[in-house]
């Protein structure tokens, strides 16, 4: 039988997440089980360039864990781990940090919408710094691909571009990694109708009670068109949302109410909590039962530490050795 390829990706504990990490990233992601060797983390080193409060990163680490336990991730066959827990890759991000261009950090989106606010106390050495680390993440785990929303592509580009540098420099010591985005996802608005980020407070949760559901979705915002007036679903962030739930007879069912007339927004906003609700249902109260069992997610982040860091050592011993460390 021939290895399996690896895929790898991280997530930041800072909130609860939401559809457009679900549809964009956890979903897709999860999926890969099935044909891949997948290492996925939670991004907690990152996390600390935001999130100030000790205890809020503490809980959101757990709500992570937890979101990956109730969407099925396989914790016996695959790696799953908090990124803290393999220091390692935080010397690897001094050798990396050595061969990345100042000028290419300085192209990094997030750390130009950081500084474009003009926010001192936002912008930290850590939020420049973030692209190497996250290049660090990646080529430490030997991965092939790497799944994220589209929102990350630049940062897979550097990382590609670090490696490459690297190898070029001293020798093939990492794989070249790919990303891999989900194209028909894209971007998931939120309920103002922006991109659903934690960042703008827009975001529809994965995981709340059935009322609290119904009630993100009944707020997202429409034109005003009245009820009698055809309408454009393309255009319309309800339908964007309903689309990532509904089989094709469904998009082409509520496509004709949308341009025949006849169809109020509170109609299609209805529709789409049901198909929401019918996908993660299952999800959510496995989700709530095992959030309350701290032992059990201490066991899986302990368990998955123990594998990822004996990856990782090793790659950083072939870094080590070929930039002429002892
Ligand atoms: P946020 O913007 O809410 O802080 P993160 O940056 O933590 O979200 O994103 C975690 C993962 O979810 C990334 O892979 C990202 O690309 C994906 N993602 C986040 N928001 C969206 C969205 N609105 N649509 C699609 N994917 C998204
Ligand atoms: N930057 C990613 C985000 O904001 C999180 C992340 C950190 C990541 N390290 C990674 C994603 C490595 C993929 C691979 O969503």
């Amino acid at each position: 039988m021939t290895q399996k390829k690896r895929t790898l990706s991280g997530i930041k504990p800072t909130g609860n997440p939401h559809l457009g990490n679900y549809l964009g990233f956890l979903k897709p992601a999860l999926a890969m089980q099935k044909d891949y060797e997948t290492f996925y983390f939670i991004a907690d080193y990152h996390a600390l360039t935001t999130v100030t409060k000790p205890e809020d990163l503490r809980e959101s680490t757990y709500d992570l864990v937890a979101v990956f336990a109730a969407l099925g991730m396989d914790f016996e066959k695959n790696t799953f781990f908090r990124q803290s827990d393999v220091p390692e890759v935080t010397e690897l991000t001094w050798l990396l940090s050595c061969v990345t261009p100042m000028g290419m950090l300085e192209r990094a989106h997030a750390y130009k919408d950081a500084k474009a606010k003009g926010k001192e106390d936002e912008l930290n050495h850590g939020v420049f710094a973030y692209p190497v680390l996250m290049a660090a993440d990646i080529i430490i785990y030997n991965s092939h691909y790497v799944p994220v929303g589209k929102d990350q592509k630049q940062h897979l580009e550097m990382t590609r571009d670090i490696a490459q540098r690297f190898n070029h420099l001293y020798g093939e010591t990492f794989v070249i990694p790919e990303p891999r985005i989900e194209e028909d996802v894209a971007t998931i608005p939120g309920v103002d109708g922006r991109k659903m980020s934690k960042s703008y407070g827009n975001e529809i949760p994965l995981f709340s009670t059935e009322k609290q559901l119904r009630k993100v979705v009944m707020r997202i915002v429409t034109d005003s068109k009245t009820v009698e007036e055809p309408k454009d679903p393309d255009q319309c962030n309800v339908f964007q949302i309903f689309r990532q739930f509904a089989d094709k007879a469904q998009q082409e069912h509520w496509r004709k109410r949308y341009t025949e007339g006849g169809m109020g927004y509170g109609e299609i906003k209805q529709a789409t909590f049901e198909a929401i609700d019918a996908e993660i249902r299952e999800y959510r109260e496995k989700y709530f039962a095992v959030r309350e069992d701290k032992a059990r997610l201490d066991d899986i982040l302990a368990q998955g530490a123990l594998k990822a860091r004996k990856v990782a050592q090793e790659v950083v011993l072939k870094a080590r050795k070929n930039v002429g460390l002892s």
